[in-house]
Protein backbone atom coordinates (compact mmCIF):
# COMPACT_ATOMS: atom_id res chain seq x y z
CA UNK A 1 0.00 0.00 0.00
CA UNK A 2 1.13 3.51 -0.92
CA UNK A 3 1.29 6.14 1.71
CA UNK A 4 1.80 10.39 1.52
CA UNK A 5 4.82 11.43 3.21
CA UNK A 6 6.33 14.28 4.21
CA UNK A 7 9.26 15.48 6.33
CA UNK A 8 8.81 17.98 8.44
CA UNK A 9 9.55 20.37 11.53
CA UNK A 10 6.79 20.71 13.73
CA UNK A 11 5.81 23.17 16.85
CA UNK A 12 5.43 23.22 20.18
CA UNK A 13 1.95 24.50 21.65
CA UNK A 14 3.14 27.72 22.39
CA UNK A 15 4.16 28.72 19.25
CA UNK A 16 1.07 26.78 17.73
CA UNK A 17 -1.15 29.28 19.60
CA UNK A 18 0.69 31.95 18.39
CA UNK A 19 0.41 30.73 14.83
CA UNK A 20 -3.47 29.74 15.68
CA UNK A 21 -3.52 33.57 16.25
CA UNK A 22 -2.37 34.78 12.90
CA UNK A 23 -4.42 31.73 10.65
CA UNK A 24 -7.34 33.64 12.43
CA UNK A 25 -6.09 37.04 12.01
CA UNK A 26 -6.42 36.30 8.10
CA UNK A 27 -9.81 34.44 8.85
CA UNK A 28 -11.25 37.84 9.84
CA UNK A 29 -9.65 39.84 6.64
CA UNK A 30 -10.27 36.66 3.93
CA UNK A 31 -13.49 35.56 5.41
CA UNK A 32 -13.15 32.66 2.65
CA UNK A 33 -10.20 29.94 2.38
CA UNK A 34 -9.14 26.94 3.55
CA UNK A 35 -7.65 27.50 6.94
CA UNK A 36 -5.03 24.96 8.16
CA UNK A 37 -6.07 23.02 11.59
CA UNK A 38 -3.51 24.41 14.74
CA UNK A 39 -2.12 20.52 14.95
CA UNK A 40 -1.49 20.27 10.85
CA UNK A 41 0.75 23.51 11.22
CA UNK A 42 3.97 22.24 10.17
CA UNK A 43 7.38 23.98 7.64
CA UNK A 44 8.24 21.22 5.30
CA UNK A 45 11.89 20.04 4.60
CA UNK A 46 11.12 17.67 1.97
CA UNK A 47 7.77 15.97 0.30
CA UNK A 48 8.21 12.19 -1.04
CA UNK A 49 4.29 12.07 -1.78
CA UNK A 50 3.27 8.52 -2.59
CA UNK A 51 5.38 5.82 -1.13
CA UNK A 52 5.28 1.99 -1.06
CA UNK A 53 5.51 0.95 2.69
CA UNK A 54 8.12 -1.18 1.99
CA UNK A 55 10.51 1.88 1.37
CA UNK A 56 10.35 3.28 5.19
CA UNK A 57 12.60 2.14 7.08
CA UNK A 58 15.34 3.79 3.75
CA UNK A 59 12.92 6.98 4.90
CA UNK A 60 14.30 6.56 8.38
CA UNK A 61 17.56 5.82 7.82
CA UNK A 62 17.61 9.10 5.72
CA UNK A 63 16.09 10.74 8.19
CA UNK A 64 18.52 9.55 11.08
CA UNK A 65 21.71 10.28 9.25
CA UNK A 66 20.05 13.92 8.80
CA UNK A 67 19.56 14.77 12.17
CA UNK A 68 23.42 13.19 13.50
CA UNK A 69 25.11 15.31 11.89
CA UNK A 70 22.19 18.28 13.52
CA UNK A 71 22.59 20.60 16.56
CA UNK A 72 19.25 22.15 17.77
CA UNK A 73 19.04 25.44 16.52
CA UNK A 74 16.11 28.55 16.74
CA UNK A 75 14.03 29.45 13.90
CA UNK A 76 12.19 32.78 14.58
CA UNK A 77 9.34 34.06 12.55
CA UNK A 78 8.21 37.23 12.11
CA UNK A 79 7.14 37.52 8.89
CA UNK A 80 3.37 36.57 6.22
CA UNK A 81 3.42 36.53 2.65
CA UNK A 82 1.49 34.26 -0.31
CA UNK A 83 1.89 32.03 -3.35
CA UNK A 84 -0.23 33.65 -6.03
CA UNK A 85 -2.49 30.74 -7.38
CA UNK A 86 -5.29 30.16 -9.97
CA UNK A 87 -7.28 28.92 -7.74
CA UNK A 88 -6.76 31.56 -4.70
CA UNK A 89 -3.51 32.21 -2.76
CA UNK A 90 -1.44 30.09 -0.44
CA UNK A 91 -0.53 32.47 2.86
CA UNK A 92 2.47 31.37 4.73
CA UNK A 93 4.57 32.42 7.65
CA UNK A 94 8.16 32.51 7.05
CA UNK A 95 11.31 31.90 9.03
CA UNK A 96 13.93 35.06 9.45
CA UNK A 97 16.88 33.68 7.98
CA UNK A 98 18.45 30.67 9.56
CA UNK A 99 21.71 28.80 7.92
CA UNK A 100 21.21 25.85 9.51
CA UNK A 101 17.73 25.51 8.87
CA UNK A 102 19.27 25.52 4.60
CA UNK A 103 21.75 23.12 5.69
CA UNK A 104 19.55 20.07 7.07
CA UNK A 105 17.24 21.03 4.47
CA UNK A 106 20.28 20.07 2.39
CA UNK A 107 21.80 17.27 4.15
CA UNK A 108 18.57 15.56 4.29
CA UNK A 109 17.65 15.73 0.49
CA UNK A 110 21.16 14.95 0.15
CA UNK A 111 20.37 11.49 2.04
CA UNK A 112 17.37 10.86 0.71
CA UNK A 113 18.91 11.31 -2.90
CA UNK A 114 21.53 8.75 -2.24
CA UNK A 115 18.24 6.18 -1.38
CA UNK A 116 16.97 6.83 -4.54
CA UNK A 117 13.84 9.31 -3.36
CA UNK A 118 13.92 11.75 -6.14
CA UNK A 119 13.10 15.33 -4.65
CA UNK A 120 11.82 18.77 -5.83
CA UNK A 121 14.18 20.42 -7.65
CA UNK A 122 12.97 23.68 -6.76
CA UNK A 123 14.67 26.23 -4.47
CA UNK A 124 13.78 25.09 -0.99
CA UNK A 125 11.54 28.37 0.09
CA UNK A 126 10.81 27.52 4.04
CA UNK A 127 7.22 28.51 4.97
CA UNK A 128 4.27 27.04 7.03
CA UNK A 129 1.30 27.16 5.77
CA UNK A 130 -1.76 29.02 7.28
CA UNK A 131 -4.31 28.59 4.38
CA UNK A 132 -5.41 28.19 0.66
CA UNK A 133 -7.67 29.35 -1.97
CA UNK A 134 -7.11 32.56 -0.41
CA UNK A 135 -9.33 35.42 -2.58
CA UNK A 136 -8.52 38.70 -1.61
CA UNK A 137 -6.91 41.17 -2.91
CA UNK A 138 -4.65 44.24 -0.31
CA UNK A 139 -2.33 43.30 2.92
CA UNK A 140 -4.50 42.09 5.83
CA UNK A 141 -2.10 44.01 8.38
CA UNK A 142 0.28 42.37 10.43
CA UNK A 143 -0.25 38.77 11.26
CA UNK A 144 1.69 38.37 13.99
CA UNK A 145 2.18 40.65 16.19
CA UNK A 146 5.61 40.08 17.28
CA UNK A 147 8.13 37.35 16.42
CA UNK A 148 7.98 33.80 17.10
CA UNK A 149 11.22 32.08 18.70
CA UNK A 150 10.91 27.86 17.92
CA UNK A 151 13.33 25.80 19.23
CA UNK A 152 13.95 23.03 16.63
CA UNK A 153 15.34 19.59 18.28
CA UNK A 154 14.29 16.86 15.55
CA UNK A 155 12.74 16.44 12.16
CA UNK A 156 9.42 14.04 11.85
CA UNK A 157 8.18 11.58 8.98
CA UNK A 158 4.70 12.49 8.53
CA UNK A 159 1.59 10.29 6.74
CA UNK A 160 -1.21 12.27 5.06
CA UNK A 161 -4.77 10.75 4.97
CA UNK A 162 -8.36 12.38 4.26
CA UNK A 163 -10.32 10.45 6.35
CA UNK A 164 -13.67 11.60 5.45
CA UNK A 165 -12.73 14.08 3.29
CA UNK A 166 -10.50 15.97 6.45
CA UNK A 167 -6.70 16.54 5.86
CA UNK A 168 -5.17 14.53 8.64
CA UNK A 169 -1.67 13.96 9.35
CA UNK A 170 0.06 11.02 12.02
CA UNK A 171 3.84 11.03 13.17
CA UNK A 172 5.16 8.17 12.19
CA UNK A 173 8.75 8.95 13.40
CA UNK A 174 10.69 11.39 14.79
CA UNK A 175 14.84 11.45 14.35
CA UNK A 176 16.02 13.97 17.20
CA UNK A 177 19.37 15.91 17.06
CA UNK A 178 22.32 14.36 19.58
CA UNK A 179 22.21 17.86 21.19
P1 LIG B 1 2.41 23.55 1.25
O1 LIG B 1 2.19 23.82 2.70
O2 LIG B 1 3.05 24.71 0.56
O3 LIG B 1 1.18 23.04 0.56
C1 LIG B 1 2.13 18.19 2.87
O4 LIG B 1 1.43 18.27 1.68
C2 LIG B 1 3.23 19.21 2.90
O5 LIG B 1 4.17 18.98 1.83
C3 LIG B 1 2.78 20.65 2.78
O6 LIG B 1 3.51 21.43 3.71
C4 LIG B 1 3.13 21.03 1.37
O7 LIG B 1 3.48 22.37 1.20
C5 LIG B 1 4.37 20.20 1.13
N1 LIG B 1 4.60 19.97 -0.31
C6 LIG B 1 5.73 20.27 -0.98
N2 LIG B 1 5.64 19.91 -2.26
C7 LIG B 1 4.41 19.36 -2.43
C8 LIG B 1 3.73 18.80 -3.53
N3 LIG B 1 4.29 18.69 -4.75
N4 LIG B 1 2.47 18.36 -3.34
C9 LIG B 1 1.89 18.46 -2.13
N5 LIG B 1 2.49 18.96 -1.04
C10 LIG B 1 3.75 19.41 -1.18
Amino acid sequence: MNMRLFISINFDPGAVGEFVAAREALRRWAGRGSFARGENLHLTLAFLGEQPEGRLAQVRDAMLAAAGGARAFTLRFERAGRFRREEGDIWWLAPADCPELFRLQEVLAAELEARGFPLEKRRFSPHLTLARRVRDEGSPGALLPAPVDCRVRDIRLMLSERPEGRLTYTELFRAPFPR
